[in-house]
């Protein structure tokens, strides 16, 4: 077993295999996995099958388990049970993709240069072929570690069959420690690994008060108007100009960052100027770079992420809407409970409008993670190694559900090695990923799995 991989050659390995990589990738971007959508169930179900005969042409064993909802994929290269394993977790699923503004079809795999285009490519396919190509390698190397990877199909609509799933697994998904790939760094020359990720509660709030459109110049003064009032409650909750939300008991639970954190964050190397140009925002809520990420990272929120009803079409159509409907979520930053949100949320709804149906829909908790030990040792070491810089560690904003449940369930630390960064546009339209973050990815990989190796099981 080696006690150090050589950097140059494990790069050049990686660079061998590129094209290997980019057929992988193009197979499964090019599978229109999005698990939100029902029509798309079959095409959901292809990746997992895929999947499974990936991992088997790595040489492992892989097994397709089934759940209430779409599948989840499990891969196991076994060596020696006295060694340590390491599970691998990504997700498979991708948001869905549409509209004007793809500049090249979603489900085409396009590569431009050292750029990868295509739904999925950054999250999280491009990342979790990566660990794979990365694990392959230590394994040639003989590194004393099992390996297993955990691919699951529902990560973007929020996990609910997923520790149910392990759950009736947990003894074929026994692990010693798992290992993520499905976050973002700060930027491509900072590296970045969360110390925390925040947590979701979604909502819909639907409101009905006629049957069917109706003349607004026969009935409207009179008529109840129901976008107007939901978007009268949503002005209740929440500030639209800075976002505080205005909901009793919201932030009661809120845990502040320390002051460690805040010295983290202060040198993290985050800039506005680069966040603005990443999101392609024009302007923000507020300008001071401090000020964004304890809000981003740190702070719950309210946000209305769709608002429906009435007319939508060209000109002006006189007309009362019977129904409207808004879809909200709040993002939950630790020690907040997705329970007590759900119950504050409902009870300040039915007092100011008790006519509007509040359905709860995702909850994730949120999720504080670790940063010191050994993991975080090898995750720092391997980052150092492939990429030569450490990473910082700072809270995401983003939610994974799968990460609370696999701590519960197997009972096994998760850390993180992501490799997607801000311009690589999560969830946007020309998402994209590349091959250096590939490259180096294939290397921290190995170079994790090696660390992990040498740490007594
Ligand atoms: N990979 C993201 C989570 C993420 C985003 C981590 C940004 C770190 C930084 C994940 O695929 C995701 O998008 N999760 C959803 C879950 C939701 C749809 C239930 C999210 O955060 O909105
Ligand atoms: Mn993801
Ligand atoms: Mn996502």
């Amino acid at each position: 077993m080696p006690s150090a991989f050589d950097r140059k050659e494990l790069r050049s390995y990686a660079r061998s295999k590129r094209s290997e990589y980019e057929a992988v990738l193009k197979k499964i971007v090019e599978i229109p996995s999005v698990s939100v959508e029902p029509e798309r169930k079959a095409d959901v179900r292809r990746a997992a099958e895929y999947a499974v005969s990936l991992l088997k042409s790595f040489g492992g064993k892989a097994k397709l388990y089934e759940t209430k909802g779409h599948p989840i994929v499990h891969g196991r290269f076994d060596r020696d049970p006295k060694y340590p394993t390491v599970t691998v977790y990504n997700h498979l699923d991708v948001q869905p993709a549409e509209g004007p503004d793809w500049k090249t079809a979603p489900f085409d795999f396009i590569r431009k240069g050292d750029r990868y285009l295509g739904r999925g490519t950054t999250d999280d396919k491009g990342p979790a072929i990566t660990a794979l190509f990365g694990a392959r390698y230590a394994l040639e190397k003989k590194v004393p570690v099992n390996v297993h990877f955990l691919w699951e199909l529902e990560e973007e609509i929020g996990s609910p069959h997923f520790e149910t799933a392990i759950r009736a697994q947990a003894r074929a998904f026994a692990t010693d420690s798992v290992v993520v790939s499905d976050t973002v760094w700060v930027s491509r020359s900072r590296p970045a690994c969360p110390a925390g990720l925040r947590g979701l509660q979604g909502f819909r709030f639907e409101l009905q008060t006629g049957e069917t459109d109706q003349h607004s110049g026969t009935a409207g003064g009179a008529a109840r108007n129901p976008v107007t009032e939901l978007c009268a409650l949503i002005a209740e909750c929440v500030d639209g100009k800075t976002g505080r939300v205005k909901i009793p008991g919201f932030y009661s639970e809120v845990v502040p960052p320390t002051k460690k954190e805040l010295a983290d964050l202060k040198k993290c190397g985050f800039t506005v100027k680069d966040f603005k140009r990443d999101h392609l925002f024009r302007s923000l809520r507020v300008n001071d770079a401090l000020e964004v990420m304890k809000r981003i990272w740190t702070m719950p929120t309210f946000e209305v992420h769709g608002i429906a009803g009435g007319y939508q079409g060209p000109g002006v159509k006189t007309v009362i809407p019977p129904k409207a409907t808004a879809i909200v979520s709040c993002r939950l930053v630790p020690e907040m409970d997705p329970k007590r949100i759900v119950r504050i949320v409902r009870a300040f709804v039915k007092k100011r409008n008790p006519d509007v149906k509040v359905s709860a829909e995702h909850a994730l908790a949120p999720y504080k993670g670790k940063t010191t030990g050994p993991y975080a040792d090898a995750i720092r070491g391997a980052m150092k190694f492939a990429f030569g810089k450490e990473p910082v560690f700072v809270r995401e904003g983003g939610s994974i559900g799968a990460i609370v449940s696999m701590e519960r369930v197997l009972k096994s630390p998760v850390f993180f090695l992501g490799l997607s960064l801000p311009e690589h546009g999560y969830h946007a339209p020309n998402e994209n990923f590349d091959w250096p973050q590939a490259e180096g990815g294939i290397a921290a990989f190995a170079d994790y799995l090696r660390r992990v190796g040498e740490m007594k099981k």
